[in-house]
């Protein structure tokens, strides 16, 4: 999959570059290039913002850098556009796979009070929000929805680890899980995780799956 951000802000990215999304960049699952707005702007003080029309507190991004820096993209046009916004659709689970469906993402970050409304009518595909509050920038909520849509990528996480049977995956949250010492601090792991009895176990984690949705988050459960 590729990706491109235009962001005013790319040193905010490096952390990218860590972990398993480095790794998958390094086996080329997943190209990752990051556009400087400001690059683009053909202001003589390369300003990328400007006061609201109409009034109103605070500075707006100005669409002549953003939509320059978008038209550069080499195959901007039949790419999946999106802006990160509060005012988008709020980032669920189902919507990652969808991404999945895409082989080129663009990701417009915003700033300050937004960018101008004509560039997201006329470049952007969808509006995404992260949840109900309110950022300082799209920087953040892109590495949200890049982190997660990348572990749906084949050979980006390993054998060891699935997106089959974590939360949200089955309607459900994740049963608990535990790791070496059996015992700490006077703590034990369920019996039942030590039986080796495959079926035993299935049905506790099945159950503490369910006992842990209903009191958390009963609105996530499947109704068939
Ligand atoms: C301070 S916010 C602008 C808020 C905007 N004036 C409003 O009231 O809706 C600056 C930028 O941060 C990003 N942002 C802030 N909160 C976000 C969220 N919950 N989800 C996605 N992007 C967000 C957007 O790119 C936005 O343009």
């Amino acid at each position: 999959m590729r990706i491109d951000i235009l962001t005013l802000f790319p040193e905010m990215f490096s952390s990218l570059s860590a972990s398993l999304l480095g790794k998958a960049q390094e086996k080329d699952i997943l190209q990752i290039n990051i556009i400087n707005i400001r690059d683009f702007s053909k202001d003589k003080h390369k300003k990328t913002d400007d006061y609201t029309f109409g009034g109103g507190n605070g500075m707006l991004m100005t669409p002549q850098p953003i939509y320059d820096a978008m038209t550069s993209i080499e195959g901007y046009e039949s790419a999946h556009k999106i802006y990160l916004s509060p005012r988008g659709k709020v980032f669920k689970q189902e919507m990652v796979k969808s991404l999945t469906d895409f082989d080129h993402l663009i990701f417009l970050c915003g700033h300050y009070e937004g960018v101008d409304q004509r560039v997201v009518d006329m470049l952007i595909d969808e509006e995404i929000s992260i949840g109900d509050f309110v950022l300082t920038g799209g920087e953040l909520p892109a590495m949200v929805i890049i982190d997660a849509v990348s572990r749906y990528l084949p050979g980006v996480l390993g054998n060891s680890q699935s997106t089959e049977e974590e939360s949200f995956s089955s309607g459900l949250l994740e049963y608990p899980q535990y790791t070496r010492p059996a015992e700490f601090m006077g703590r034990r792991v369920p019996e039942v995780l030590l039986s080796g009895d495959h079926e035993k176990i299935r049905k506790w984690r099945e159950n503490e799956a369910k006992k842990v949705t209903l009191a958390r988050r009963p609105d996530i459960i499947k109704k068939d």
